[in-house]
């Protein structure tokens, strides 16, 4: 028996929109309610071989052209993004056509900047298809392709029409993709939901046979917390940058081990090295910080970092975009459900976290 399906809407005015989480979503039609005719169908060689005719059949009523973007961070770029454009401008796509990405973040963050940018903005879906993807990336409009000086330099926020989350798409997913995900997933309890979290230690064996009841009600409560936080904070002004818990840490060492740490992982060690470092100033309870251990830790997730020299680290984690005037801002958990956004000068503090935190033998599968 499946779950039905649940909707919550992004509440951003005149710019709000629904997420549509479910099984066996994309054999759904209409796939979206006031779709125009012209469509870019955004995705990948492997999801489209896995996925992509599935949509299509669901979009029989449309004129649709497949553009499959290459299978890495790599393809997240300015040539990439410009090979999009000459696609729709040979086809003569008009103001009122619609971009849809299937795929993950790569294909999301990169085919929602071509769609913020064509034309001055055209409308925009998500078909998020990992699991980091549906609860993280494809809410809250913020899309960005990278430059060769760093990631996400170059973007817009350009929030979708809607966003449609089929749960069954996670059973093709690789385990190490899959597990990425839950990293946010934890990161969501951490920062605003302690029922969550203790959910999650409750339900991680679930989770890990991805038993589909259980991702429905993690997937829903997750995207719940991230469209609260975004409905309050839509550019990052304020509330919103505790959704970077772990991810300071995380960016320097993804920065510095990219073929072989990934986001979900870089920032599963990045949440172990700001709890240390609360636990260490007498503001987190080693409790808490055990317990969000032994979480990651069940969803086979790194809770040490690779080894780096701290002068390496420092430069790293004052690249990031966070950082005024040589003091990093970095989320801080204060305990399970509770998070703040701090400037944060005290660099022997973060060096002895970090120290604590790394591991020689520290690692992903
Ligand atoms: N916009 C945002 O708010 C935001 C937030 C977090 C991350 N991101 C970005 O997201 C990207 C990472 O996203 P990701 O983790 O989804 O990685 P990804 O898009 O590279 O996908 C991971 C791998 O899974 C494959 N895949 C996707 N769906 C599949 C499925 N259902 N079955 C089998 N294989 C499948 C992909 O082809 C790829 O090889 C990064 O570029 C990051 O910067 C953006
Ligand atoms: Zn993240």
């Amino acid at each position: 028996m499946t779950s039905a399906t649940q909707q919550l809407t992004v509440e951003l005015h005149e710019r709000s929109y629904p997420i549509d989480i479910g099984a066996e979503l994309l054999h759904r039609t209409p796939l979206f309610p006031a779709l125009p005719k012209q469509l870019l169908l955004v995705t990948n060689a492997p999801i489209n071989a896995l996925y992509g005719e599935t949509v299509r059949r669901a979009l029989a009523a449309h004129h649709v052209i497949t553009y499959c973007i290459g299978d890495s961070e790599h393809a997240k770029g300015i040539d990439t993004y410009a090979a999009v454009l000459d696609t729709l401008i040979q086809h003569s796509f008009n103001r009122d056509c619609a971009i849809i990405a299937l795929g993950g973040g790569v294909v999301g963050d990169l085919a929602g900047f071509v769609a913020a940018t064509y034309q001055r903005g055209v409308a925009f879906y998500q078909i998020p298809t990992t699991l980091l993807a549906q609860v993280d990336s494809s809410v809250g409009g913020k899309t960005a392709i990278n430059h060769s000086g760093g990631k996400n330099l170059i973007g817009a926020f350009h929030q979708p029409q809607a966003v449609l989350i089929d749960t069954t798409c996670l059973a093709s997913l690789p385990l190490r993709d899959y597990v990425c995900g839950l990293a946010e997933m934890v990161k969501y309890g951490i920062i605003a939901d302690g029922d969550f979290f203790t959910w999650l230690e409750q339900h991680s064996a679930a989770l890990m046979a991805r038993d589909p009841h259980a991702l429905q009600t993690a997937i829903y409560r997750s995207c719940a917390i991230k469209a609260e936080i975004v409905a309050k904070d839509e550019r990052e002004q304020s509330v919103r940058a505790l959704l970077n818990l772990g991810h300071t840490f995380g960016h320097a060492i993804e920065t510095e081990f990219t073929s072989t740490w990934k986001h979900g992982e870089a920032v599963a060690a990045g949440i172990m090295i700001a709890a240390t470092l609360m636990v260490q100033q007498g503001r987190l309870q080693l409790t808490d910080q055990q317990r969000i251990e032994r979480l990651l830790e069940q969803f086979q997730l790194p809770t040490r970092a690779p080894m780096m020299s701290f002068d390496r680290w420092q430069t790293l984690l004052q690249r990031d975009k966070k950082v005024q005037a040589g003091t990093v801002r970095l989320v801080v958990p204060t305990a399970i459900g509770q998070a703040q956004v701090e400037p944060w000068s005290d660099w022997q503090a973060i060096q002895q976290a970090i120290v604590s935190m790394s591991s020689a033998t520290a690692k992903t599968r």
